[in-house]
């Protein structure tokens, strides 16, 4: 037998789940429906299994969009307090790790916990595993699923990006988008590895596993946290920063003395008998100062290299430039950049300006969050904004 909701939500992940409370909250039936068998896998999975739930610190800046201004209105409407009164209203323990970043002291199960709890007590139905088979829109929306049909007023889709399909990814969210005929940026994999070819970081090859504090660079962006010298290229958070904003054929630019004037530390030796790398070493992993050596400087004594020469090294220690062949792909991106076109929607509602009672929230949407939280906070924002409507 057909049964009718107010809403239906597909994808009861984190923005999925904040809809429905908020929905429920405001009397509304809801029906989640996710064709996971596991509830909210990527929450599980996230912040290292602790879940960077929020950062104190986010602002429309901490964002990347084709409309850069989109988000500012659900994150005005839903802040990092927030949502850190229902952590706290849970008994959920939690610090600051760096940089505003707000993780569980226990485990990202908590969170997945208090979202559930929360959808219970305001009567939230959920249908999982369930398959979405089709979707029409006639004076309600219509949904066929394996579990049967299903009406409903309001549609709201939270079915996430591309990243890591193993647990359920899918490209569902773009698909009604075009169903409906709305527009959706070009998706890529972000907050990702960057991979080289085997050319490039040929004299790393020995030192996988060494972490270096560095700066990176790419097309206006700048971020300072520790790179990652991996087997296959590189990782660690300043990479994973940076490859939003890294696009095919870019260089990446890499200081790896941040802290110093690299030429004033290189000509203050220019006479010493101290090799180059240890020199280095003093600043920097002492293996990956021997590497970096070998491939672009030489171990020499510092007396004798010539004063252009100790100039041009320390001018590559500031501006390392590296060419990435690509990326890891979404089996190991944190989140997908693009996604449904924010021209096509409401800022304030989440609601598609084009087919009334269809919504989209959390990062089906082009909005994307830098690392440390900021992602989250999206999917709360935009799917409690867009409960208010629903
Ligand atoms: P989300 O992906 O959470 O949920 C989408 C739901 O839709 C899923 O349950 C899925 O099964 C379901 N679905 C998909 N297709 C469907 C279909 N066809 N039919 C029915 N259901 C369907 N962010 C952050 O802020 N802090 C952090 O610590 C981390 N850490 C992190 C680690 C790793 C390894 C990854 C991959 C990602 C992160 N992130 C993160 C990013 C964060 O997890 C992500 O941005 C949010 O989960 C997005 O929330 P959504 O609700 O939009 O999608």
């Amino acid at each position: 037998m057909e049964s009718a909701k107010d809403v239906v939500i597909i994808g009861s992940g984190a923005a999925g789940m904040m809809c429905a409370i908020a929905a429920g909250k405001r009397g509304r039936s809801v029906l989640l429906i996710d064709h996971a068998a596991k509830l909210a896998e990527k929450i599980r999975i996230s912040g290292g299994g602790r879940c960077n739930f929020t950062n104190l610190h986010a602002r429309p800046e901490n964002y990347l969009s084709q409309n850069p201004h989109f988000c500012r209105s659900a994150l005005a409407r839903f802040t990092p307090q927030d949502f850190i009164a229902l952590v706290e209203k849970h008994g959920i323990r939690y610090h600051e790790k760096k940089l505003g970043q707000l993780f569980c002291d226990g485990s990202a199960q908590q969170i997945i916990d208090l979202l559930r709890r929360e959808c219970e007590a305001v009567g939230v139905v959920r249908w999982m595993p369930c398959q979405v088979r089709q979707v029409r829109r006639t004076a309600r929306f219509e949904l066929d699923t394996d579990r049967g049909a299903v009406t409903a007023q309001s549609l709201v889709i939270a079915t996430g990006g591309l990243s890591i399909p193993q647990i359920g990814a899918s490209p569902f969210g773009y698909r009604i988008a075009e169903q409906f005929g709305l527009h959706v940026t070009p998706v890529r994999p972000a907050l990702v590895p960057l991979t080289f070819a085997p050319e490039e970081l040929t004299a790393f090859a020995d030192v996988p596993g060494v972490a270096v504090d560095a700066a990176v660079s790419c097309n206006g962006a700048r971020f300072r946290e520790n790179l990652l010298i991996t087997h296959r290229g590189l990782s660690g958070p300043a990479i994973l920063q940076i490859s939003s904003y890294w696009r095919p054929g870019d260089a990446i630019h890499i200081d790896l003395l941040p802290d110093h004037d690299a030429e004033a530390l290189l000509l203050a030796h220019r006479h010493s008998q101290t090799l180059l790398p240890n020199l280095l070493g003093q600043h920097l992993p002492k293996r990956f100062a021997q590497a970096w050596c070998a491939a672009y400087a030489s171990a020499q004594p510092l007396r004798q290299y010539g004063e252009g020469a100790l100039e041009a090294i320390a001018a590559r220690l500031h501006d390392w430039p590296v060419r990435p062949s690509g990326t890891a792909g979404y089996k190991k991106a944190e989140v997908t950049l693009g996604g449904v076109d924010t021209r096509e929607l409401s800022s304030k509602t989440l609601e598609a300006k084009r087919v009334p009672g269809l919504y989209f929230i959390g990062e089906v949407v082009d909005v994307t969050g830098q690392l440390g939280g900021f992602n989250f906070q999206w999917a709360w924002a935009s799917g409690y904004a867009a409960g208010q409507f629903v």
